[in-house]
């Protein structure tokens, strides 16, 4: 299989690997919620790279869909591509601004994308897809790169969108079109979407149940051949005679006379014919349904002209989804849109097309994550699918630029609580929900964990454990050092043993006066993280205790 080289390739095909593990610092004045928590609809603000990595512990394998619009790398816009791979000749390259005039960003962007892309496919779960906006600067690179990552096999849709709106009017040849490249985690488990394009007609072959066609097809692949009509074979009307006859196909042997939408006697037809196999597995079966090679139930009928046609049982998985979208909005007028409820932004993707998309996974409880934000349309997207099915589709949202707040959770925020002057009814009503704010944070380092240099202190290492264990929300008020209490989830009562000094950790280790100092339990099972332990799995048992060893562990409990 041809395969994509580019400038830096070799330094970042594992760069994913050795990103950081960071905090994911709550944000409670950002957030709009009671009750700030990783289980919400989320807003991340700062690099996907590290946001996607401090995601891994509680949602990988989790996602359902991921809807991202990454830079498109024209020239038009510039980014910064400044990702700390550990390569004195990368370092050199990077964290230049990527302009028009640096003739590797197309290696650039590839280097960017690249452990993006990997971290997202940990995160998406086996039914999962991955859509991604692109045009034609990096559509090559990017079909290329997913085939790497994802696999060929599992690319499900190149879809063309039909970019309405204005076009660049000097162009020799104008441009109205981009890309949504659609991959599936696992092909084979994407089911069929149960959306139906908005374009199809009322009238459109793809609402009728049923499918019919003439089997009568002459030609170089259909030799001419005869049909043996056995009496009791189907008609379509209720009486009448066809009569034999030698022009005109099929060519009818003998006279046909019909009784009851029955045919009476056996009659032979001549004619080149599709669908032969098909036809005599059917008179073989006693003229009864037979199942194509599709699953689809077929039956044969004689119509009145003489033609023989297949009648086909449209499946419940059959999809009304088009390769190529149209008409569902533009740029400008989601611009415009935006300018209504106070958020400014340039080139937002319309909200019907994001709708649309989304709904091409058939579960309105998805997991939707966008790690290119933008603006916000994925989460706006997904409270109003929400609204109109009764969905309770989540969205996780990242965004790296200081507008995270101002215009990314700033829409949401308008979103969700409507805004009076705006002029359409939904956006004055608005949706309601909730989002939980979050910023990084520090680097969780593991390795110096383990080697006692950077030893956090008690409380930083309880909120990073507590959330990193059980995605909820952690309260500092009630740690109790004393007992290692650090606070309840849904699930658990969570304990920590653990001391900032090398000597405590290799010394200490969880004993049986400790558990028995344990307070009273009440209905849920204890989570104790420490360096070590000292009692029996039975003890553990009886006491209803998940232990959980420092600092191996940590991501152990995710649900
Ligand atoms: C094309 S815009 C997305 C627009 C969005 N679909 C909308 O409808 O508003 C791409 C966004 O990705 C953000 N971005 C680019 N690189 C990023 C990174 N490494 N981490 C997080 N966000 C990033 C940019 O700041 C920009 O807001």
């Amino acid at each position: 299989m041809p395969t994509l080289q580019f400038k830096g390739k070799t330094f970042v095909q594992n760069h994913h690997l050795a990103v950081k593990y960071h905090q994911l610092v709550p944000k409670k004045d950002l957030s709009l919620t009671d009750k700030v928590s990783l289980q919400d609809n989320l807003i991340v603000h700062g690099d996907n790279l590290k946001a996607l990595k401090a995601l891994l512990p509680t949602c990988s394998g989790r996602i359902d869909c991921i809807y991202i619009d990454p830079p498109y790398n024209t020239g038009k816009e510039n980014w910064v591509y400044n990702d700390n791979v550990n390569s004195p000749m990368l370092q050199e390259w990077l964290g230049k601004v990527v302009d028009k005039e640096d003739l590797t960003k197309h290696d650039k962007w590839l280097c960017m994308m690249m452990p993006r892309l990997k971290l997202l496919k940990e995160l998406l779960n086996e039914k999962g897809i991955i859509m991604i906006h692109i045009n034609d600067y990096e559509i090559h690179s990017l079909r290329y790169l997913m085939d790497e990552i994802f696999g060929r096999d599992n690319l499900t849709c190149n879809f063309i969108w039909r970019t309405d709106g204005n076009f660049d009017n000097q162009a020799k040849i104008k441009i109205c079109h981009e890309y949504v490249v659609v991959y599936s985690k696992d092909i084979s488990k994407f089911e069929t979407p149960s959306i139906i394009d908005p374009n199809t007609k009322e009238d459109s072959k793809l609402f009728k149940d049923q499918i019919r066609n003439t089997i009568v097809k002459n030609g170089r692949k259909n030799p001419k051949s005869i049909l043996k009509l056995p009496a009791g074979f189907p008609a379509n009307f209720e009486e009448g005679t066809i009569k034999k006859r030698d022009k005109g196909y099929p060519i009818f042997k003998t006279d046909a006379f019909i009784k009851d939408y029955k045919l009476l006697n056996e009659v032979e037809v001549e004619s080149g014919w599709s669908s032969k196999e098909l036809f005599e597995e059917f008179v073989k079966n006693g003229m009864v349904s037979i199942v194509d090679g599709k699953g689809q139930e077929s039956r044969f009928e004689i119509i009145s002209t003489g033609a023989i046609e297949v009648v086909k049982q449209r499946s419940e998985d059959q999809s009304h989804v088009l390769s190529v979208l149209m008409n569902m909005g533009n740029t400008q007028s989601m611009s415009a849109a935006l300018k209504e409820i106070g958020i400014e932004f340039d080139y937002p993707k319309p909200l019907s097309l994001s709708k649309y998309l989304l709904n091409l996974v058939n579960n309105n409880e998805a997991l939707i994550l966008d790690s290119f934000a933008g603006s916000g349309t994925t989460a706006h997207a997904v409270l109003e699918l929400n609204n109109e099915d009764k969905g309770s589709r989540k969205f996780i949202l990242v965004e790296q630029e200081e507008y995270a707040n101002t215009i990314t959770a700033e829409r949401v925020r308008r979103v969700i609580k409507g805004v009076k002057t705006a002029n359409s009814e939904k956006l004055k009503k608005g949706t309601g929900g909730t989002f939980s704010y979050f910023e990084l944070g520090d680097e969780i380092e593991m390795e110096s964990i383990l080697r006692g240099e950077t030893l956090p202190s008690y409380t930083e290492f309880a909120r990073y454990l507590f959330y990193t264990a059980t995605g909820e929300e952690f309260n500092e008020k009630a740690i109790n050092e004393r007992t290692g209490f650090i606070g309840e989830s849904k699930n658990y009562e969570v304990y920590l043993h653990y001391k900032p000094e090398i000597e405590w950790l290799k010394k200490n280790a969880l004993t049986l006066e400790e558990v028995k100092t344990l307070p009273k339990f009440n209905s849920k099972q204890r989570l104790v993280f420490a360096p070590a332990k000292y009692v029996d799995d039975y003890t553990l048992l009886e006491n209803r205790i998940d232990f959980c060893q420092l600092p191996y562990e940590i991501y152990r409990i995710k649900k």
